[in-house]
């Protein structure tokens, strides 16, 4: 219901943990509906128009969509006559839903009726069919005409859990064989990267709060090493909340590291991340379209990981599908340019620009690139442009975008 209203669904479920006393299964339970619901909205929306004569109100809405969504899987997580008694036992339990809880009942009896006729007819449309906005679709084919179904369906299925090993704790064979010790099955996917085939909260990672160890995904663990940087450089992470590469790049060499995020409330969680990792750096909340922040000494290295999209990374953000709006991506792409242009000045002569997103959108990504580079006669080195998130056992990774420059010497 927040979701359609424009909250972020963390931010949502924030909201609700805060206001209700839950056990921690019972929160992961929540957020598990959650992200099923949103992985399935396209769906479960047209089925509430087949089934419902007028639109409900947000709330009931909700409540049936929920519903609708584990009544509709495959295979099924739930048996179909528990979801139908909690759906009314939750209305029942609800002010504002309380008189609707006869109509729950009969719209979600007449679906499972119907099931079998219901489901093929809504997935004649392309919004219930791959569960995404009719824009993102059309805009996702237009991109890229050849994968846009593989990217699509990849984005609708929820992400592996993917380490990076902490080169100064462990290596990648050693901390595999702890993982073996615990029967905790995993493989090598990168350099520094662990796919464990089971999920599991971080609690139960070894060595997680030594710092031995950092969840991120395989594609964002390639910005370090294409930085290139060596012990004694001066680096500027420009947009570095909540601290992934942050972490990567100061486990891979001693740097003088200034770590720059617009977001304070999102920098806090920078500094827990380097606490854990036992690495230093200079946090500083201001934004990287200005200079008050600098101290007018050129950076060596900068990595621009510039606010976008976010569409190369729905698999773990279900929401963000519904949450955009078609003008986003020419928006974001007029700032992060003017993000760059401010970065550049600020780079030493023969230094390196890393350009990331994790969009999928050209406007965003490679054509930024290209007008940059054009702009400020800027050296293009080798990076790997745009990876499409495929989630086939070689590429399973986010969307992410690479571009690097380098600065011409005096
Ligand atoms: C894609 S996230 C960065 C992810 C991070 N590099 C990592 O690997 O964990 C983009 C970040 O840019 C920040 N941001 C957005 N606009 C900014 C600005 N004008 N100046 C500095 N940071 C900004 C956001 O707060 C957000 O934390």
């Amino acid at each position: 219901m927040q979701v359609e209203s424009g909250t972020a669904l963390p931010r949502a479920l924030a909201d609700v943990f805060d206001s209700m006393q839950a056990t921690p299964a019972a929160r992961g339970a929540i957020q598990d509906l959650s992200y099923r619901s949103m992985r399935n909205w396209g769906c479960s929306q047209a089925l509430l128009a087949a089934l419902t004569e007028k639109q409900p109100y947000p709330k009931l809405k909700t409540l049936l969509c929920c519903a609708l969504t584990l009544l509709a899987e495959t295979t099924p997580t739930y048996a179909q006559h528990t979801v139908v008694d909690q759906a009314v036992v939750a209305a029942e339990a609800d002010f504002e839903l309380t008189r609707a809880k006869g109509m729950v009942n009969a719209v979600l009896r007449r679906f499972l009726r119907e099931r079998s006729t219901l489901l093929p007819l809504v997935s004649q449309r392309a919004e219930a069919r791959w569960n995404y906005p009719q824009w993102w679709i059309d805009k996702a084919k237009a991109a890229w005409p050849a994968q846009w179904r593989e990217i699509l369906a990849a984005g609708n299925t929820p992400a592996p859990l993917t380490l990076r090993v902490n080169q100064r704790k462990a290596s990648v064979e050693d901390y595999l064989a702890i993982l073996a010790q615990q029967d905790m099955a995993a493989m090598q996917i990168g350099p520094q990267a662990i796919r464990l085939a089971q999920p599991v909260p971080v609690s139960r990672i070894p060595h997680f709060s030594e710092g031995w160890v950092s969840v991120q995904d395989a594609a964002a663990q390639l910005a370090a090493p294409l930085l290139d940087v060596a012990d004694g450089m001066r680096v500027l992470d420009a947009c570095a909340a909540p601290g992934g590469k942050t972490g990567h790049l100061l486990e891979t060499a001693k740097l003088d590291l200034l770590a720059l995020d617009q977001d304070a409330k999102r920098l806090e969680r920078v500094a827990q991340n380097l606490a854990r990792l036992q690495l230093p750096a200079q946090l500083i909340a201001g934004d990287a379209l200005g200079r008050s922040w600098w101290d007018g000494k050129p950076f060596d290295r900068i990595l621009a990981d510039v606010p976008c999209t976010a569409s190369g990374i729905v698999r773990r953000h279900p929401d963000i599908r519904w949450l955009r709006r078609p003008s986003d991506s020419r928006q974001l792409a007029k700032q992060s340019s003017a993000m760059l242009d401010n970065l550049w000045g600020m780079l030493k002569p023969d230094g390196k620009l890393l350009l990331v997103t994790c969009s999928l959108w050209p406007e965003e990504s490679a054509q930024q690139a290209d007008a940059f580079a054009e702009r400020h006669q800027a050296l293009r080195l080798n990076a790997p442009g745009q990876l499409l998130p495929l989630a086939t056992p070689e590429q399973d990774h986010d969307g992410l975008f690479y571009a690097l420059f380098q600065k011409p010497p005096v």
